[in-house]
């Protein structure tokens, strides 16, 4: 008798037909599953979102989730941002304002904020500062986040590009 679970998981506009255990975490998956090593697995309790991604363009975390939970779900992962060549400009910003040090925590920070903009382009200072609050970052002081995801709220607000617009394709 096998305790594995058939899983359909559309991620970044692929379709991934995985099979898991039931106990497999949706950050598991992810990484061992999909081979999509660019979410981040720091705490695995929900602390730090290092593991975020974005669920039906929500952000969630993916350490507090079981995959067979995300059956038929779409998904987002950091490397779905970028176009091809083209960052997208909320990567772009965390590169032109230092946005990052080691880089670990950069997926969850980019795609919490991915999602919280598309939801909200015009997101005010403060609730920008509540939501990336829920993030832990160990390097940048978070100065230079917040300027990022500041810079790059205008940037997509302006920006008609494909590599602004939410994964549809
Ligand atoms: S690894 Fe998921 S919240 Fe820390
Ligand atoms: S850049 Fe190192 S933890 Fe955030």
């Amino acid at each position: 008798m096998t305790n594995r679970h058939d899983v359909t998981l559309q991620i970044n506009g692929a379709t991934q037909r995985i099979s898991v255990e039931a106990r497999k975490t949706l950050a598991d998956a992810i990484r061992e599953d999909c081979g999509l090593t660019g979410t981040h697995l720091g705490c695995e309790h929900g602390v730090c979102g290092a593991c975020t991604v974005l669920l039906d363009g929500q952000p969630v975390r993916s350490c507090l989730m079981f995959a067979v939970q995300a059956n038929g779900r779409a998904i987002r992962t950091v490397e779905g941002l970028a176009k091809g060549d083209t960052p997208h400009p909320l990567q772009q910003a965390f590169m032109d304002n230092h946005g990052l040090q080691c880089g670990f925590c950069t997926p969850g920070f980019l795609m919490l904020a991915c999602g919280a903009l598309e939801a909200k382009p015009d997101m005010g200072e403060e609730e920008m500062v509540h939501v990336l609050s829920s993030n832990l970052c160990r390097c940048t002081g978070y100065h230079n986040i917040l300027k990022s995801v500041r810079a790059a709220a205008v940037a997509m607000r302006n920006d008609t590009s494909p590599s602004a617009s939410s994964e549809a394709s």
